[in-house]
């Protein structure tokens, strides 16, 4: 992401230059990692999926009884962002932030509770090369080691900064998380398969996987393009897979065609990662009108 020409951010309330917003050290998000976020898509200034991303922000909350936020003044922040920012004509992201607020440092909740920090920010998606997702990408595979309440959005993310390094370090796109032999989620998308038999599949929706926004949606698509399909735990892992690929609110539908340096299928996308990229485009574009 880079920054638009005045990249303005909201916090507590206020609209303020990116340079000029200061959170206080007591913030529970920099002591604890108290708190959850968002990304959210915007496409010619229209956040997409918005109420998607505002339910599985309102549930992290709920989960960490950290307080309600006000949903349609967030709505309300990241369309100012977007125009104030310059980034209306394109695509860009919204992030959002929500922590327990600032206290001094005790792990239980503070008491009395104190306010939420609550920060946006408007930035530029950055530039990828569109043939990134007609090529295809490699992954690793890295141990799983997060905690077992992966459906919380949580700013918590030290297991997937660090497996996300290791896939840099090994020159491929992502690191895909395997637990007890299981591959579940990239460090920052959802995995899809397509078994040998034709068969589609994900891992379900539980606390060891995000509910992904995209993942939703191309599920939704699998399920009108009559695809076979099926959640579960993805059988004989990913080297038998005809096809494999990624779902993410910047990764789109991802083809992936090498996993640990072998190849998946013929190294090309495969037909149904095709279809399904395809009609998450048509879908994305019909949301803007
Ligand atoms: N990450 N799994 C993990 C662990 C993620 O962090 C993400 C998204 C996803 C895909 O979810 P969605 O389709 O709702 O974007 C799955 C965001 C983009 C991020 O951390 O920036």
């Amino acid at each position: 992401m880079s920054a638009g020409p005045r990249d303005l951010v909201y916090l507590n309330g206020a609209f303020l230059p990116a340079g000029e917003a200061r959170i206080a050290p007591d913030d529970r998000g920099f002591l604890f990692a108290d708190g959850v976020y968002e990304a959210v898509l915007a496409r010619r200034g229209a956040p997409l999926l918005w109420d998607q991303h505002m339910q599985r922000l309102a549930a992290g909350l709920e989960a960490l009884a950290i307080a309600p936020v006000d949903l349609p003044v967030l709505h309300a922040v990241g369309r100012r962002l977007l125009r104030d920012n310059d980034l209306a004509g394109g695509d860009a992201t919204i992030y959002l932030q929500v922590t327990r607020g600032a206290a001094p440092r005790s792990h239980a909740f503070p008491v009395p509770s104190v306010p939420p920090t609550v920060y946006v920010a408007a930035r530029r998606l950055a530039a990828v090369e569109p043939e990134l997702w007609a090529r295809g990408v490699a992954v690793i595979t890295v141990a799983d080691t997060r905690w077992a309440r992966c459906d919380i959005k949580s700013i918590a993310l030290l297991p997937n900064v660090l497996a996300q390094q290791r896939a840099v370090s090994a020159g491929v796109w992502e690191a895909v998380f395997v637990r007890d032999g299981v591959p579940l989620e990239g460090s920052h998308s959802n995995l899809f398969l397509v078994a040998a038999d034709g068969v589609l599949w994900t891992y379900p929706e539980c606390n060891y996987v995000l509910p992904g926004v995209t993942r939703r949606q191309v599920l939704r698509l699998a399920a009108e393009l009559e695809l076979p399909l099926r959640e579960g735990v993805l059988p004989r892992g990913l080297e038998s897979a005809r096809e494999v690929f990624l779902t993410g609110t910047t990764t789109f539908v991802m083809p992936v065609v090498r996993v640990d340096g072998r190849l998946v299928g013929d190294g090309a996308p495969g037909p149904v990662t095709r279809r399904l990229a395809a009609a998450y485009a048509a879908l994305l574009d019909g949301l803007i009108g």
